[in-house]
């Protein structure tokens, strides 16, 4: 039997942090094995807000290194850039003469990135979510590992496609969400009210893959917990319930575990043995990160044959579709 397709994408649009690692990326490189994998940078989604071309440019290339550094393995997983591939575009306007207006204003990443970005509020941010069911559905893949806050998108690409397939005929599969519960939501360090993201540009807010190992130790001092002090998962308690997520995401240890490992102590040594585990996942990834900073043309070269090995997928269902709807 052949293997189920898994599609997920990432914005190169600055340094990647622990949400994106544990959300996401550490899915994608345990999931390796067992499915046929594609990953993408998705670089058309981020100039929906104001991008350096320049810094965009080297983002990019930051950002392969940065998943290859996690383990994406190019043996058994596709990498590639969404601009090379001329298809997602053009999937994307005619999948968005297939959604009605009150579907997309529904979208809260929209609502939430509109707010945050008052003087740029383009139309390529309302359309964001086409764009993405356009990368999704181009390879017809059965799963997409994402955080939680991507599923309305995913939910979005499912229903353009049952009713594209319904009105049209057969173009595409429909993706389900694979989100990870333990993983699916990490929180800021120093707001455990929020999602940690890029976006927020407090000091101590996110920890990102190419921290110092003074900075990691400085952001996990100063994270927000609260003035109880037994050491346990309880949910309500939103601070020390995500930095304990994390050390058990990091650690592998079971929960169960974690909590007689703690039962005496202050959240003084919680703190220090999590800023270990951090320290010891995050060393050989930034080690990897710049060997592989020096070897920018063995990159490149990646994401060449990434976008050569896809092509042809994406290229298939476009052309279908494009008969379905009689534009050849
Ligand atoms: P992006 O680049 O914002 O984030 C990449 C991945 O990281 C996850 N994530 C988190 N997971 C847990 N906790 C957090 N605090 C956290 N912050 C981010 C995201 O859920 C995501 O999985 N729209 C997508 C990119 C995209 C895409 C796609 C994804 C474009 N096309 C097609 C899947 C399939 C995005 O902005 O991700």
């Amino acid at each position: 039997m052949s293997k189920k397709i898994v599609f997920s994408g990432i914005q190169p649009t600055g340094n990647i942090h622990l949400g994106n690692y544990l959300g996401a990326i550490k899915n994608w490189v345990e999931m390796q094995d067992l499915y046929e994998n594609i990953f993408c940078i998705v670089n058309s989604h981020a100039i929906t807000i104001k991008q350096n071309p320049n810094e965009l440019r080297q983002n990019t290339l930051n950002l392969a290194c940065t998943l290859l550094a996690c383990g994406i393995d190019i043996e058994k997983s596709s990498l590639f850039v969404q601009s090379d591939i001329d298809e997602h575009p053009a999937l994307a306007w005619i999948l968005d003469c297939n959604i009605q207006m009150g579907d997309m204003s529904r979208m809260t990443q929209f609502k939430d990135k509109s707010q945050k970005n008052s003087k740029n509020i383009n139309v390529g941010l309302f359309n964001y979510p086409a764009l993405m069911a356009a990368d999704i559905l181009l390879y017809q893949a059965d799963l997409v590992p994402v955080g939680a806050d991507q599923k309305q998108h995913i939910e979005l690409a499912r229903n353009v496609a049952i009713k594209f397939n319904r009105d049209y005929g057969k173009a595409f599969k429909i993706p389900e969400p694979l989100i990870i519960k333990e993983s699916a939501r990490i929180m800021g360090l120093d707001n455990p009210q929020i999602k940690m993201s890029k976006s927020v540009k407090s000091p101590n807010h996110a920890i990102f893959l190419l921290d110092s190992n003074d900075e990691i130790e400085r952001k996990i001092k100063r994270a927000t917990t609260d003035s109880s002090s037994n050491i346990i998962f309880d949910e309500n308690r939103v601070g020390i319930y995500n930095l304990l997520s994390i050390y058990e995401l990091l650690s592998k240890k079971s929960r169960s575990d974690i909590e007689v490992e703690f039962e005496n102590k202050g959240y003084g040594d919680f703190k220090k043995a999590l800023c270990e585990v951090v320290i010891n996942f995050i060393t050989p990834i930034r080690d990897e990160y710049l060997r592989l900073q020096n070897n920018k043309d063995y990159v490149l070269n990646i994401l060449k044959d990434g976008a050569e090995q896809v092509k042809p997928i994406a290229k298939a269902t476009y052309d279908r579709v494009k008969e379905l709807v009689g534009l050849q």
